[in-house]
This record gives C-alpha cells, sequence and structure tokens, in this order.
C-alpha cells in the first residue's frame, strides 16, 4: 500500500519533467538500450545511447548530459572503470551517475557507491522506479548546482566586500594622515608665525637704529679727523691714549662692524619675511602665486643644511628657472612638497658621504664622473612651462634609488632612514598633495649611484 502510494507521488511528478534533460545511457546489450530509451523518451527526457565505456567518455567531452545511466557489465572498459574515468575528468566530474546492476550483485553495488555513483537501479527494470530514482538525482543536481552558483556569488560579494573595505580602510589611514599633517603643520606654522612676528618689531628698531648709530658715528669720525687737523700736538695723555686703543684700527674698523651688523639684520628680517611667508595658512581656494618665490622661500629654510660640514663640502644648488605665470594652487601645501623634496634630496647627498669612513679627501676621490672631473653634491632645480601645466624639476646627484624599492617611496611610512630621523611620510604626502589637491603628477626618474629627478606637473590654472 505504501509503495503504491510512493508510486503515484512520483507517476504525478513524473508527467511534468523539465524538457531541456538530457539523460545518456550506457549499455552494451540493445535489449536494455531499447527498453531504458523508450521508458525515458516516454517521461518526457532527451535521450543519448553509448554501446560502451570509451565512446561515452567521448561523448561526454563535448555534449555533457544532466544525468548517467551507466551498465557495469560492458566489453573493453567496464562500467567501474568508465565512471572512475568520468569522476577524474573535471568537466564530467558533476554528473550524477546511477549504476544499472542484476539484483544479485550486492557488493558490486558498493563499489560503484564508492567509485561516486550516487545512486544504482536494478535489472529487470521496474519503469516507474527507474523515472522516480532519475528523478530525485536530477533534483538533487539541480540544487547542488543551484547552491554552486549561490556560492560562487555569495563568494565573489565578499570578495568585493573585502576589497571595498580595505580601500575604505586605506583612505581612511590617508584622511587621517593628512590630517594630523596638516594639524602638526597648521600648529607649527602658526607658531612660526607668531615668532616671525614678535621678532619683526625688534629687528625693526635694530635696522633703523643702526641707520642712525651709522650716521652719528660717521659725524663724530669727522669731528675726530677735524680736531686732529686743528690740533696735531693734544699733549701727551692724549696721545698715549690714542697709541693705546688704536684710533686709526677703530676708525677703520667701526664703519664695517656697522654694515655687517646692518647685514645681519637685513637677513634676519629676510628669513622672518621668509618663515611667514612659507607657514602662511592656506585658504579653502586657490590663489595665484609664484612658484619661484616658494622655492626661494624653502630654500632660505634649509640654508643652513647646504653649508660645507666636516664631512662633506657644500652642497650647490644650481637653478633654471623659466619663464612662468602665477600658478593658481595652495602655496602653502606647494611649499611643503618643496620642502620634503629638497630634504630628502640633501639627505641623500648627505647619505653619498657617508657611505664609507674615508677621510673627506678619499671620498672626494670616489666621487668622480667618468671624465675624472670631482662631482660636487649639487641639487638641480629647474621649472619649465609645458603648454597648460607648469612642471617643476628637482634632481639630486646623490646615492640614487635601489630599483627594489622604488615603487615603495610613496607609500606612507616607507623609509630607509633610521628611526628618528625618517618618518616615511614626505613622498606620500607630497605625492596626495600634488595629484589630488592640485590635480598633477608626480614622479620619480632615479638609478642607484645616479641620483634621483622628481617631476611635479601641476595645471597652471588650477
Ligand atoms: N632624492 C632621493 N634620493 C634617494 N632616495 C630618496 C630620495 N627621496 C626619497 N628617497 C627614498 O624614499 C624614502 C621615502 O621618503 P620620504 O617619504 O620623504 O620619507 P623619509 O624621508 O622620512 O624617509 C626615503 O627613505 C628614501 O629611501
Ligand atoms: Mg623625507
Amino acid at each position: 500500500m505504501m509503495d503504491n502510494n510512493k508510486l503515484t507521488d512520483f507517476e504525478l511528478q513524473e508527467k511534468e519533467p523539465s524538457a531541456s534533460e538530457t539523460i545518456l545511457v550506457i549499455d552494451d546489450s540493445p535489449t536494455n538500450l531499447e527498453v531504458l530509451h523508450d521508458t525515458l523518451v516516454n517521461a518526457g527526457y532527451e535521450v543519448l545511447v553509448e554501446m560502451d565505456g570509451f565512446s561515452a567518455i567521448e561523448q561526454v567531452k563535448t555534449n555533457s548530459p544532466d544525468l548517467i545511466l551507466l551498465d557495469i557489465m560492458m566489453p573493453k572498459i567496464d562500467g567501474y572503470e568508465t565512471c572512475r574515468r568520468l569522476k577524474n575528468d573535471p568537466r564530467t566530474r558533476n554528473v550524477p551517475i546511477i549504476f544499472i546492476t542484476a539484483l544479485s550483485e550486492t557488493l558490486d553495488k558498493v563499489k560503484g557507491l564508492k567509485l561516486g555513483a550516487v545512486d544504482y537501479i536494478t535489472k529487470p527494470f521496474q519503469q516507474e522506479e527507474i523515472i522516480a530514482r532519475i528523478q530525485v538525482h536530477l533534483q538533487l543536481r539541480k540544487l547542488n548546482l543551484e547552491l554552486d552558483s549561490q556560492k560562487q556569488l555569495l563568494e565573489q560579494r565578499v570578495q568585493e566586500r573585502t576589497a571595498e573595505l580595505s580601500e575604505a580602510f586605506e583612505e581612511l589611514k590617508r584622511v587621517q594622515l593628512q590630517l594630523v599633517q596638516s594639524e602638526k603643520i597648521s600648529s607649527l606654522g602658526q607658531l612660526v608665525a607668531g615668532v616671525a612676528h614678535e621678532v619683526n618689531n625688534p629687528i625693526g628698531f635694530i635696522s633703523t637704529n643702526l641707520y642712525h648709530a651709522n650716521q652719528y658715528v660717521q659725524d663724530l669720525i669727522n669731528l675726530i679727523q677735524l680736531y686732529q687737523a686743528q690740533f696735531p700736538s693734544p699733549g701727551d695723555d692724549i696721545q698715549e691714549y690714542i697709541a693705546v686703543m688704536d684710533l686709526g684700527h677703530v676708525l677703520q674698523d667701526l664703519p664695517k662692524l656697522l654694515s655687517s651688523m646692518k647685514l645681519g639684520s637685513e637677513r634676519i628680517r629676510g628669513i622672518m619675511q621668509s618663515l611667514r611667508s612659507f607657514s602662511r595658512a592656506d585658504g579653502v581656494k586657490k590663489k595665484p602665486a609664484n612658484i619661484h618665490e616658494g622655492i626661494e622661500t624653502t630654500l632660505m629654510i634649509l640654508q643652513h643644511r647646504l653649508k660645507a660640514q666636516i664631512h662633506r663640502p657644500m652642497i650647490q644648488v644650481v637653478k633654471d628657472y623659466g619663464d612662468i605665470p602665477p600658478v593658481l594652487c595652495y602655496p602653502g601645501l606647494l611649499n611643503q612638497v618643496f620642502m620634503n623634496l629638497l630634504a630628502n634630496a640633501i639627505d641623500a647627498l648627505e647619505e653619498s658621504f657617508l657611505i664609507s669612513n674615508l677621510s673627506l679627501e678619499n671620498k672626494l676621490q670616489l666621487i668622480k664622473n667618468e671624465n675624472g672631473e670631482m662631482i660636487e653634491p649639487q641639487i638641480l632645480i629647474s621649472t619649465i612651462l609645458e603648454e597648460e601645466n607648469v612642471v617643476i624639476y628637482i634632481a639630486d646627484n646623490g646615492r640614487g634609488i635601489a630599483k627594489s624599492v622604488q615603487n615603495q617611496i610613496f607609500q606612507a611610512y616607507f623609509t630607509t632612514k633610521p628611526e628618528g630621523k625618517g618618518t616615511g611620510l614626505g613622498l606620500s604626502i607630497s605625492y596626495q598633495i600634488i595629484t589630488e589637491k592640485h590635480g598633477g603628477t608626480l614622479d620619480c626618474v632615479s638609478a642607484p649611484g645616479e641620483g634621483t629627478k622628481f617631476i611635479i606637473k601641476i595645471p597652471l590654472n588650477g
């Protein structure tokens, strides 16, 4: 009774099998093939038949069925071997295989299932049973395929999300970095601007007073000279004093002394001016600025680092400025870029001179070009207008950059400098300033031992 009910269920389902499902029947007995063929066609399936394992394997390669019915006892290769080969081929691995076996062969059924078959049907055939089993496995296969594609979709989504997240994380790191850096710079800028302002007044007194002092000293010198002309013999005491104080020298030296004080105070003024313009806060909008002024200001601030040291000669700065109109930009940010690139160039030149423990003379011997001429540590700054872009080259003849790290130098926190000296932030921030803030490009050309060149390109009109 129960069995009958089941059969009825299957019969009901049997009325609507999916039209496109294809079943391959592999059997060497024409009688079996015929029975199976008719049964399956009647049930609405597409049916392919093969009479031996080899041709079946070939057939399946080009024409993959949804399910295979496979006889065990066949000439050439038997059903087990056919099954093994189908399961080894990634193209056919997932096609469900149902063995056809004689009722008695219990052990063999187990062998078939172990080889990867999903089920078996027994001869002589019970049509309803065949259809029922086939339907179950086709359904299972459909669900499996769906599951697979869902899984793939899910994996893809997970991958996409992971990529999105890591991108967002990188962005967050960059923004954070920029915030910290601009915070630092703006507070440093405020400090510098404050100091410059405070120094400005006293230095103003000094230079105005120096002007008057100079006048007075000139008058006094004239007066002394008049006295000397009018009273050539002023008496022993005065003669002696003149000799001891070395009046001649004082009269000569005093004006020189004053003019060097004047020069000094003018330098201070200049430096303060540079500091103020270097540290000026950029507004939210770009404004036209003189690029060369920015470079000069930066050089002024770095002046002390260019001077000769015990271990190396002075760093020459060679400038080749083109005719550049005002550039629409954030001048304070650009100064930061110049500062980073120039400081790196100086560091690289320093490192070239620290390559060994040789004396300065011997090191200078090392740094020669192919003509035997000594190569001086040098930074070359040139600017040129190229169509609507301003191009700024900052090159040094320092140690250069190893090929292996050239693609890392713009990454945040990448540094080859000892702790405390390098932060690894200079270039990554410069890169952001040039590309994101100014819509330009920042490139680097370098070879170890042949120096380094950075190329900044920004649009003239923002
Ligand atoms: N002009 C240069 N010559 C040689 N190496 C350079 C030069 N500019 C940058 N580099 C390399 O790029 C790295 C990253 O530079 P940067 O981002 O400014 O960080 P930091 O100067 O703090 O190390 C440096 O550590 C250095 O190895
Ligand atoms: Mg740096």
